[in-house]
């Protein structure tokens, strides 16, 4: 492990290999609420403290992502995230929005909204539960506008690559949305290579609910509208004789009509500077050495593990089908291990290792399964 277990609230005698689900809070979070409970009592001095937080917040996710903290706005979640662009772009009749038939419903849903404008969704099916770049390729024409998939999949725990993403999707004059939510805070992020970048920030991100993070590439994508205002939109107040003729910010918070969680940003700003602190490059380092165990260990016991072999092609995610899953992490959870299982009753489970894990975390996790015996579900098909 990479950092002292009791540096986390509760965690005693738990082992916790399901921060793709949710992660373990620090203590020192407990001293960011304090923090932020300090600065919300000084009137408008707090005000000025917590918009300083924020932007000090902004350039760490700059820094983590290799972008600059005016393109990154703070919404709520992921999914407003994804909503925003379904908002934001024009579109027309024809267009069509490309997924992967391995991302999470806040990554596809939001797309078909737009079918009454005649906006296509095309899904692109997995192979063997692998997203082959050649598939996408195929899939993006000249009427794509947005290709909407995850960095690492929450469901088989791929990671795609990046920089040949981007150029499949640029080379046909379409968007990148990359959703960083299961990557973010693991394995570095090239946010540049993307046009929006989405995240979630209490898995790997080690903060809480609340927040989302959303950055746009303003060089690639100069005039995008936000389409939800308030009064953080404008640049300046508006005037009341024509309030609709506002100049909205240049910045990325042009996306974020009102106040901020202030309160989850306090928490996130205390995470990254742990993460950040150990370095995202160790980080990844220990994730990979602890998955590729998890990947080997079920492996050599016979169970179908659907995450590449290929350290590129992981994070902290190792994804396993199981008959019945609930059984794999009940009895997991009567020793004590903690994964994630099944979402909406499909028989795949989850093993996530990150930097507060240990060897003993992963020797504990087989010391139960080996008493779980091995199932498959009947059929491939999710
Ligand atoms: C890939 C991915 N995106 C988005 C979400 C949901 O994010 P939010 O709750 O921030 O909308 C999840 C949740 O598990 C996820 O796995």
């Amino acid at each position: 492990m990479l950092i002292d277990p009791s540096k986390f609230i509760g965690t005693e005698g738990i082992t916790h290999l399901c921060t793709g689900g949710e992660s373990p809070m620090l203590k020192t979070h407990l001293d960011a609420v304090q923090r932020f409970s300090e600065d919300k009592l000084l009137g408008e001095e707090g005000r000025r403290l917590m918009e300083e937080v924020s932007l000090g917040c902004k350039e760490k996710v700059g820094r983590l992502f290799g972008v600059q903290a005016n393109d990154i706005a703070f919404l709520t979640s992921t999914s407003e995230a994804i909503n925003l662009l379904v908002y934001a772009l024009d579109w027309n009749p024809g267009d069509n929005v490309v997924v992967a038939d391995v991302e999470f419903p806040s990554d596809v849903l939001p797309w078909t909204l737009l079918k009454e404008q005649g906006v296509d969704l095309k899904i692109v099916d997995n192979n063997n539960w692998h997203i082959d770049l050649d598939a996408l390729d195929k899939a993006i024409d000249e009427n794509t506008k947005v290709v909407n998939v995850s960095h690492v999949s929450f469901f088989t725990g791929q990671r795609l690559p990046l920089k040949e993403l981007s150029e499949i999707v640029h080379r046909k004059n379409a968007l990148l949305c990359l959703d960083v939510t299961h990557s973010a805070g693991v394995v570095p992020v090239e946010a540049q290579y993307a046009d929006f970048v989405v995240s979630s920030c209490y898995k790997w991100l080690m903060a809480a609910h609340g927040v989302g993070i959303f950055y746009w590439n303003r060089e690639r994508v100069p005039h995008l509208k936000p389409p939800f205002v308030g009064w953080h939109t404008p640049a300046n107040m508006p005037d009341w004789k024509e309030p609709g003729a506002y100049i909205p910010r240049t910045d990325a918070t042009r996306f974020t009509p009102g106040n901020e969680t202030w309160i989850g940003v306090y928490i996130l700003d205390n995470a990254l500077d742990c993460l950040l602190g150990l370095g995202i490059e160790k980080i990844e380092e220990h994730a990979l050495q602890l998955s590729g165990r998890v990947w080997n260990g079920l492996t050599d016991m016979g169970w179908e593990v659907i995450t590449p072999v290929a350290p590129e092609e992981r994070a902290g995610n190792v994804c396993f089908t199981a008959a019945d899953v609930n059984v794999v992490t009940q009895a997991l959870e009567a020793q004590d291990v903690l994964i994630f299982g099944a979402y909406g009753g499909v028989g795949r489970a989850r093993v996530s290792t990150h930097f507060y894990n240990s060897h003993t975390d992963v020797d504990r996790f087989f010391d139960v399964m080996q008493d779980i015996p091995v199932t498959r579900p009947a059929s491939n098909a999710h």
